[in-house]
């Protein structure tokens, strides 16, 4: 028998029972229309021929690398290097959607931005003194990871604009003046998981000078960009970045399909010895990788390579067709919202213009009775809020996703969200 508090601490913290018993709770019922998944929508991976895109990447490793077909085929059937195989598609691709000039050694091809952000925080947070600042709410995968490597964590509230600016810098000067620093920042400035929120260019470009004013990293999570209406999209911290402090964070779960686990991390930064040597970030990065999964899976890359190939090298053209649906989705579950309750005593809820999320308040908490009760009783599930937050917020907020349902889904469960809310007016 094992000790309970020889275990790791984080994993017995609470959010991990929250999302253990939020599981439960789809999984007593299936029936119920839920809001809570923020996964792609299954239309989008029905019927891929999965094949097709590997022999693509295949043609492509015989075209443009010269291998022979045998060759090209078990590259992708063995071990592979840390660093990846399609890091030179991933760094075309960025050149070509943002304009990024990063070469294809400053690209680690990862399993899931889950393992980009953990490598990352791994290789930064050198000394118990750093400490990761994170805009409350804030995305489960980063907190987890911070947990896991004991990373002490500054929530900064989110303002309408992305993140609160003023309280970042305040934060910045309050753990300095307790003998530590905030070594970096991580943000997601499109259409952030759970909120939806958005960070404007202005916003965007006042970052980027305060963490130069005050030597902070940026880690930049880009997982929902592709989302943006084409015309409206703004562009990455990364691309604004003229001091080279911005770590971006990528992921293919979304445009691709979740299941290949491919993300990558850019880590273009110089790291200088005390001999005055330098090593690129992005090769420490894949150095622990090697400890870490040895290489992402090889034939999930050559999926990935093959689909970027098939859309221009292009992760925005990739996007294009699932971020129609997202928009429609999105769409769809505003007006259902308008319509279902407009005018409903202290109910409101955030527009945004992309992305999965919708960020719901009550005049109630919004807590885990008020879930069993709304699967129970009237067949519709969504996330709590709570379990975002790092600052005890959030009590009265719902988060609402719409990636996973049909149209069809998402106007009748906000009707039933709205036989819910009637039903706990006073
Ligand atoms: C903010 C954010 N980043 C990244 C991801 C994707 O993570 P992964 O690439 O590990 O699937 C998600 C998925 O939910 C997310 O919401």
């Amino acid at each position: 028998m094992l000790r309970r508090e020889e275990i790791h601490g984080a994993l017995s913290a609470p959010a991990l029972e929250s999302m253990n018993f939020l599981n439960e709770i789809m999984s007593r019922y299936p029936a119920a229309i839920s809001f809570a998944p923020g996964a792609p929508n299954p239309s989008l991976m029905t019927g891929l021929d999965l094949n097709h895109y590997i022999e693509r990447y295949v043609e492509h490793l015989e075209t443009a690398r010269g291998l022979e077909r045998d060759a090209a085929r078990r590259l992708l059937c063995e071990y592979g290097p840390s660093r990846g195989i399609i890091n030179d598609l991933v760094s075309q691709a960025l050149h070509r959607d943002y304009g990024l000039d990063v070469a294809a050694t400053s690209v680690v091809i990862t399993v899931g931005t889950q393992e980009a952000m953990f490598l990352v925080l791994h290789a930064l947070f050198a000394s118990p003194a750093d400490v990761l600042a994170v805009a409350t709410p804030c995305y489960v995968g980063i907190l987890g990871s911070a947990k896991l490597l004991n990373i002490s964590i500054v929530p900064i509230p989110e303002s309408a604009d992305g993140l609160d600016l003023r309280r970042l810098a305040e934060a910045v000067r309050e753990v300095r003046a307790s003998g530590r620093r905030i070594r970096a920042l991580y943000v997601a400035p499109d259409f952030a998981n759970p909120s939806g929120t958005t960070m404007s260019l202005e916003a965007r470009r006042e970052l980027l000078q305060l963490a130069e004013r005050e030597d902070l990293i940026v880690l930049e999570d880009g997982a929902y960009g592709f989302t943006a209406e084409p015309g409206f999209e703004i562009v990455p911290l990364k691309a604004l970045d003229v001091s080279n402090r911005v770590i971006l964070l990528g992921t293919f779960s979304k445009v691709c399909m979740p299941g290949v686990r491919v993300g990558f991390v850019v880590a273009d930064q110089a790291v200088r010895g005390a001999d005055g040597t330098e090593v690129l970030l992005a090769n420490m990065l894949a150095a622990a990788k090697s400890m870490v999964s040895v290489n992402t899976s090889p034939i999930c890359q050559g999926i990935v390579g093959g689909m970027l190939l098939e859309h221009g090298v292009s992760i925005a053209a990739l996007g294009e067709t699932s971020g129609k649906l997202y928009r429609q989705n999105l769409l769809h579950l505003l007006e259902s919202l308008d319509r279902e309750l407009s005018g409903v005593k202290d109910v409101t809820w955030n527009r945004p213009k992309g992305g999965f999320f919708i960020r719901v308040t009550l005049p109630v908490p919004a807590d885990f009775e008020l879930l069993e009760r709304s699967a129970s009783a009237f067949g519709v599930l969504w996330t709590p809020m709570s379990l975002f937050h790092l600052d005890g917020s959030g009590d009265n907020e719902m988060r609402l996703s719409c990636s996973y349902l049909t149209l069809g889904q998402i106007e009748a469960g906000v009707e039933r969200l709205g036989q819910l809310v009637r039903s706990v007016q006073t």
